[in-house]
């Protein structure tokens, strides 16, 4: 058994070694704590000795180019830093008449001391009591200022089996004065120099997660959030890998992402020695925070890893570490529940004799969460008014939600709520009580998007009537889910908090959130920002699952999907089945289709399911029944991805379940001229000597293969179908070992 983390006092060298990767970094003889290497691990040891001779040439003057393990300002101006902190003037500056030259925005960071422990966690880590805590080992290396009391630790976190490290900095004024930050970086992470290609999500409202890949040249690419939530237009998330050099199953990958739900940055910097550093944290450009004598505070985390089987193994790793250490626990078991939400059947025509109607179909149907989404509070009649009013609305359920939830509980399903808990319409009866209670700049604009305004979470009165109000309805009501949306960007972020607010409003929500999932054991949260608005490590350290986009077009939400299971894994992605012809593109798609793509994750219905043929409704009872056979193995499962549908051709994924005794299949075509023969997709991680017997959701039998077979010759064509071609949309199997 190999020491995770080891300390070589001779070279006074850190070494930090996961099962396949190591990273490592040294103290000079003046205490500058530089960057050794971080990389796939070729053997089971690893001896660095003769480290000198890796140190960077100092391409210009005063050491700019080093690999400084977090640069500060001040140490390192001429390329982008971690942290920038700006210092109040000592008297005796002003005393020799140098106020010109105050405040004083040097920082030099040298190693003071290290420690190993393993009850160490990260700033903004859950603390609701669900997630499972299992001891890891950090390391926390403090430097201080080479002149002031200010110290910076520097955290590590390693989760071996899984080739995860997690980095974050607590910074503390141990000075006389206060000290102002005004860029903070949770991590800096040093690639090897190289030539290099980055993949993340790119896209926009019903566009999210749309994967783009770019060469990165020489300089900064910023890649950065300003809305206050995680954002639709970028993701925290990243892989990168040497040009031209890794592929989804092969080659090596660098990968990452932030547990932070508000506005970030990452910044790709390719040096001209084209040395490549990475800073990740608080988006800056309005941002800063001051410390008072004594104050500390600790970043969330910036989790990173490298896989050297490519896209796939980095995405494995990344799904993996959220199941197991990430996602928090259900009461309700490991399983998402098939889940109906009726926003696309009323909108905001809610009334209790509907309701009462498609909660019984959904039962007959196989349903087993019954969602009630916006429109059902006071006021709510549209978008217009009534948030930030949550109590229910009795022109609508005139003796509360409670005969509502009665039924639903008697049909066998479990009652969900639709909330919007941060924001408030100005017709509202809290807005009009407490117009000061939002973001603004007093005698300045205040622009409404959908007609909304954004409550000041830095202010904790604020934070605690919104938690009362969510209390007193989970109180009241046998409530065990909510829809946690946020719909709109920030415009004045004028707050009590000042630039702390990007903070400070993540900090409320996040409370918010933990102490409702501490008081009520039985609810679970899914996180929606206007669809896939607030995806990251963060807010799915509370919410067990998102909703990915308000867009739920089949054929686009393939690319979704694609793009989101890079970093996030199929239990946490909500995904319905919704109308044929759908809402948002107009485009009419078949109902295999529909389903085999929402299968992909945690399946819901989005249907009027009281307006559609009673043919179509027994499709959905099988399917629905199908899906149940297989989700343990799609939501439990390794993911493989065979082809992404932006490669055109088809997107197929396979999951394995962890025995690897069953499999699902799923192939959804989304480009191919008639004609056009798609390959026989070879399989992943089966058992070799073991045979599969295939079916699909008829429990038809497709036949029966040997897994060696399956992962050589690939995926067969089947006796109904013929051989898969343009004329098969989609298609979803389960192999099983007889
Ligand atoms: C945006 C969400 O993404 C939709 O699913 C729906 O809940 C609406 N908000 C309701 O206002």
């Amino acid at each position: 058994m190999v020491d995770t983390i080891t300390f070589d006092t001779g070279q006074r060298l850190f070494l930090l070694r996961t099962d396949r990767s190591f990273y490592a970094m040294r103290v000079l003889a003046d205490g500058e704590l530089v960057h050794v290497g971080f990389g796939a691990l070729v053997a089971t040891t690893l001896a660095l000795n003769n480290l000198d001779h890796y140190e960077e040439p100092n391409y210009v003057w005063e050491k700019q180019g080093r690999r400084w393990e977090y640069p500060a300002f001040g140490d390192v101006t001429t390329h982008d830093v971690a942290i920038r902190a700006v210092f109040p003037q000592p008297a005796a500056a002003l005393q020799q008449d140098e106020a010109a030259h105050v405040p004083i925005r040097d920082l030099r960071l040298r190693y003071v001391s290290h420690e190993i422990s393993t009850s160490a966690e990260p700033g903004l880590a859950a603390q609701h009591g669900r997630n499972p805590a299992t001891p890891k080992p950090v390391l926390c290396i403090t430097l201080r200022d080479i002149g002031y009391n200010f110290l910076v630790r520097l955290n590590y976190r390693v989760t071996p089996e899984l080739d995860i490290f997690e980095r974050w900095v607590e910074v503390e004024n141990a000075a006389e004065m206060p000290v102002t930050i005004e860029g903070l970086a949770f991590a800096t992470v040093h690639l090897p120099t190289d030539r290099y290609e980055l993949r993340r999500a790119a896209g926009s409202w019903g566009r999210e997660f749309v994967c783009v890949t770019q060469e990165l040249h020489q300089g900064v690419t910023p890649l950065r959030q300003l809305g206050l939530n995680t954002g639709h237009n970028a993701n925290p998330s990243f892989l990168i890998h040497p040009k031209g050099r890794a592929g989804p199953d092969q080659g090596i990958t660098y990968f990452g992402m932030m547990a932070f739900s508000g506005n970030w940055s990452l910044r790709f910097d390719v040096l001209p020695t084209d040395a490549v550093r990475i800073h990740g944290g608080y988006e800056d450009s309005n941002f800063s925070m001051t410390l008072k004598p004594s104050q500390r505070h600790r970043t969330p985390a910036f989790i990173f890893g490298v896989a050297e089987d490519g896209t796939n193994g980095a995405s494995r790793r990344l799904h993996a570490w959220m199941r197991r250490h990430v996602l928090p626990q259900s009461a309700h078991g490991p399983l998402r529940p098939v889940l109906y939400n009726g926003w696309e059947s009323v909108y905001f025509d809610i009334s209790m004799d509907k309701q009462l109607q498609l909660a019984r179909t959904a039962a007959a149907i196989g349903v087993e969460l019954f969602c009630v989404d916006d429109g059902w509070f006071s006021g709510r009649r549209n978008d217009r008014a009534g948030l930030g009013d949550w109590t229910v609305d009795r022109d609508i359920f005139p003796q509360g939600l409670a005969p509502l939830i009665a039924e639903v509980r008697r049909l066998g399903m479990r009652f969900g709520l639709w909330v919007e808990p941060e924001m408030v319409n100005p017709d509202s009866h809290l807005y009009r009580a407490h117009p000061d209670w939002v973001l603004h700049f007093p005698g300045r604009p205040r622009i409404q998007t959908r007609h909304q305004l954004i409550l000041d979470f830095g202010r904790s009165d604020v934070v605690d009537a919104i938690y009362t109000m969510l209390d007193s309805l989970l109180a009241e009501n046998d409530i065990t889910f909510f829809k946690w949306d946020m719909n709109r960007y920030v415009t004045e972020a004028g707050s009590a908090a000042g630039r702390e607010i990007w903070y400070q409003h993540v900090q409320g929500l996040y409370d918010v959130m933990d102490r409702l999932l501490k008081k009520y054991p039985r609810l679970d949260i899914q996180s929606c920002s206007g669809g896939g608005g607030r995806v990251d490590a963060g807010i799915l350290s509370r919410c067990l699952q998102a909703w990915t986009s308000d867009n739920t077009d089949a054929m686009d939400r393939v690319y979704i999907q694609d793009g989101f299971s890079l970093f996030y894994p199929p239990p946490a992605m909500e995904s319905w089945v919704t109308h044929e012809r759908n809402h948002q593109t107009g485009r009419v798609i078949e109902l295999d289709v529909r389903f085999d793509v929402a299968m992909r994750g945690v399946l819901g219905i989005g249907t009027n399911i009281d307006a559609i043929p009673a043919e179509d409704l027994e499709n959905y009872r099988r399917k629905i029944a199908f899906y149940k056979k297989i989700r343990h193995i799609v939501q439990g499962g390794e993911l493989h991805r065979l082809a992404e549908g932006q490669n055109g051709g088809a997107s197929v994924w396979q999951s394995v379940s962890p025995d690897r005794r069953e499999s699902v299949y799923s192939v959804v075509v989304v480009q191919a001229m008639q004609g056009h023969h798609l390959p026989f997709y070879r399989l992943r991680n089966l058992i070799p000597d073991a045979t599969y017997r295939l079916t699909d959701e008829w429990d038809h039998e497709l036949g029966h293969f040997s897994g060696a077979q399956l992962m050589t010759l690939g995926m067969p064509g089947d006796q109904r179908h013929g051989h898969l071609t343009c004329s098969v949309r989609s298609r979803t199997v389960l192999l099983a070992v007889v």
